[in-house]
């Protein structure tokens, strides 16, 4: 189908069915274009607690689906494909986190929102990028289990001053973790005035050269700040950003950086997801209800 009828096809069963289509920065510009909100995880996981629509169709990966779920237990959320899958959420295993409060058991477990819900279920707290400092900085221990991203946990022991044993000991974003300090030489040369925004997934030795270390919500909020960026993050976050500000220039620090999950959806699979009602996410009632509280409590405390 060409991509007008199929647009014109998706708002039809949009409006037939009651449903929404909720998208991360990271998304397909053709999916941006059409989404009726987009975010980061943190907005996203904000925006899903007062969704009025019967329907939500998520283009994202399956832990944003998941979240988006668990805090509407009472609403179908479609997953367009079964491949819209986080790597890094899926290094970090029950067992692993089990194991580690063997040995810490003081330490609150505080996970990263990317996390699959049975995870998130043995979490004290869920953080995003965007919240995971404040939240740190408030919870009453000097000591953090914290997972799966290594590079997010560094950031927060370094902004909070406090203990942060990893869980697993080597979780890792493979699209952030691609920038090293190369990218930012080459940048520094291409774009002499141009300042560095740098996602917090990134490795230490790239987010010390950074002007900003931001999510990508935090990014678009930040952007205002000057007229010329490079991006240190996923590559759609250029479009996401220069479309909001024409008149602010946009660089990705590399071409390459891309979300294979996130990448795996595309108009297409929304299109036929809306149409039958596919991939429905279910999660158990006994994890979900577990993973709530963790969610819940990041919402009241962020
Ligand atoms: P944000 O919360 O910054 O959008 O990050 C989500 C993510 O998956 C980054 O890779
Ligand atoms: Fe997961 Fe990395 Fe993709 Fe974000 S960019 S969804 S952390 S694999």
């Amino acid at each position: 189908m060409e991509m007008e009828k199929l647009v014109e096809e998706i708002m039809r069963l949009k409006e037939e069915r009651n449903a929404i289509i909720m998208a991360h920065n990271y998304q397909l510009p053709e999916i941006q274009d059409i989404a009726d909100f987009l975010g980061d995880s943190l907005e996203l996981a904000r925006k899903a607690v007062d969704i009025e629509a019967d329907v939500i169709a998520f283009a994202g990966v399956d832990f944003m689906a998941e979240t988006a779920k668990i805090l509407n237990p009472e609403k179908t959320v479609l997953l367009p494909t079964r491949r819209a899958t986080c790597a890094m959420a899926n290094m970090l295993r029950p067992e692993h986190i089990i194991e580690l409060k063997k040995r810490y058991p003081e330490a609150p477990v505080v996970l990263y929102v990317n996390t699959t819900a049975e995870t998130k279920a043995l979490a004290d707290v869920t953080v995003t990028s965007a919240n995971a400092v404040k939240i740190v900085e408030k919870l009453d221990s000097d000591v953090i289990i914290f997972g799966p991203d290594k590079n997010l946990g560094s950031y927060v022991a370094r902004q909070t001053g406090k203990k942060v044993i990893p869980v697993p000991e080597h979780g890792h974003c493979y699209v952030h973790r691609k920038f090293t300090l190369e990218d930012v030489e080459r940048a520094r040369k291409l774009y002499p005035k141009a300042k560095l925004m740098v996602h917090p997934e990134c490795e230490p030795e790239v987010q010390e050269q950074a002007d900003v270390i931001v999510s990508t919500g935090g990014m678009i909020r930040r952007a205002k700040e000057w007229d010329e960026w490079v991006v240190f993050t996923e590559r759609e976050m250029v479009y996401r950003l220069s479309k909001l500000y024409p008149n602010i220039r946009f660089h990705p620090a590399r071409e390459d950086a891309t979300c294979i999950g996130m990448k795996a959806i595309t108009l297409n699979h929304i299109y036929e997801s809306l149409r039958d009602m596919k991939y429905e996410v279910e999660v158990p009632a006994e994890i979900a209800e577990r993973a709530r509280k963790a969610i819940e409590r990041m919402l009241e405390m962020s």
